[in-house]
């Protein structure tokens, strides 16, 4: 398939474009604002304003499957007026279904957000009409669709593991899982030609509500049978985990396949692995 991805300079764009060409399977249109870091000269980038929409008709010439990823999100909540957010996330989706439209794609993978459940704030609002647009794209103009709502992206870094390992309790998931789910969001759309799928892209729930009992009098110790050796690791690393762990919605998993990988227990093998002085409490720059 010949994949037009918008917004693919930013975190997960940068990730998706290297998956996608390591796969060798597809080829692949980017398109951002700003030229993707280390762009490959032999990939077509498309440099354009999806706030306007211009040049965005020209980028989806050819192209099968849409990947739409720009939006202004949780971290630039403080800096972002509700204007903005409107006009990237509103109107930019909009100009980008239109141009699907236009071209005759009739498959799109969109990043929509678990911050959709939080309907009237600043973003999730956004997210909401997103979704929306997409579900009158697919009963207007036969889009195939699935829009993945992820946690917040969470790389591991042996820098700042404590926190890393916090967000996988609650709000978090590791970064490689979105990517994960992006790419079965991809697979599943280009072999489904009717799809209105929602898949949240969030970490395995690991806890039974039975193994939680307890939590908020004895963390540690609630931790320890489920997890052997964690009560040590929240010790000597100073994990701050008061507060008890939530359940991820999982919707979309059995449809794609996806299968997320990384969480607390993940993440302590991984931590206990390290030399004591690796594990760095250092300023966490997410
Ligand atoms: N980062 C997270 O933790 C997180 C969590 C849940 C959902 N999401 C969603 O995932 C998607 C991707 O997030 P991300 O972290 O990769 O974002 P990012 O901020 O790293 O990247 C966004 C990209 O959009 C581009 N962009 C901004 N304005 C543009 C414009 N006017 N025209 C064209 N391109 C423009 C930017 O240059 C940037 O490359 C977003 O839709 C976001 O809402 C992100």
């Amino acid at each position: 398939m010949r994949i037009l991805i918008t917004g693919a300079a930013g975190n997960l764009g940068r990730g998706l474009t290297d998956r996608l060409l390591g796969q060798g399977r597809h080829r692949l249109v980017l398109s951002d604002l700003v030229p993707p870091p280390g762009l490959d000269d032999t990939v077509e980038f498309h440099q354009l304003d999806l706030q306007i929409g211009a040049g965005l008709e020209t980028a989806a010439r050819d192209c099968d499957l849409l990947v739409h990823l720009p939006a202004w999100h949780g971290v630039h909540s403080g800096t972002k007026t509700e204007t903005d957010f409107w006009r990237l996330n509103v109107d930019g989706t909009f100009w980008a279904l239109q141009a699907a439209r236009a071209n005759g794609i009739r498959r799109c993978v969109f990043l929509s957000s678990q911050s959709w459940h939080g309907h009237y704030e600043k973003y999730g609002f956004t997210k909401r009409i997103g979704e929306e647009l997409l579900a009158y794209h697919h009963a207007r103009h036969g889009l195939s669709y699935v829009a993945v709502r992820p946690h917040d992206f969470t790389p591991w870094s042996e820098n700042w593991p404590q926190r890393y390992g916090v967000r996988l309790l609650h709000g978090g998931v590791d970064r490689d899982d979105v990517l994960d789910a992006v790419l079965a969001a991809i697979d599943h759309v280009q072999q489904t030609d009717d799809a209105e799928l929602v898949l949240d892209a969030t970490r395995p729930n690991v806890f039974t509500a039975d193994q939680l009992q307890g939590w908020e009098h004895d963390p540690a110790g609630t931790l320890e049978p489920i997890f052997p050796g964690a009560a040590e690791a929240v010790q000597r690393y100073r994990l701050d985990i008061s507060q008890r762990p939530t359940v991820a919605p999982d919707a979309g998993r059995a449809e794609t396949g996806y299968a997320p990988s990384r969480h607390f227990g993940s993440f302590l093998e991984r931590l206990m692995a390290l030399q004591p002085d690796e594990a760095r409490d250092l300023t966490c720059p997410y």
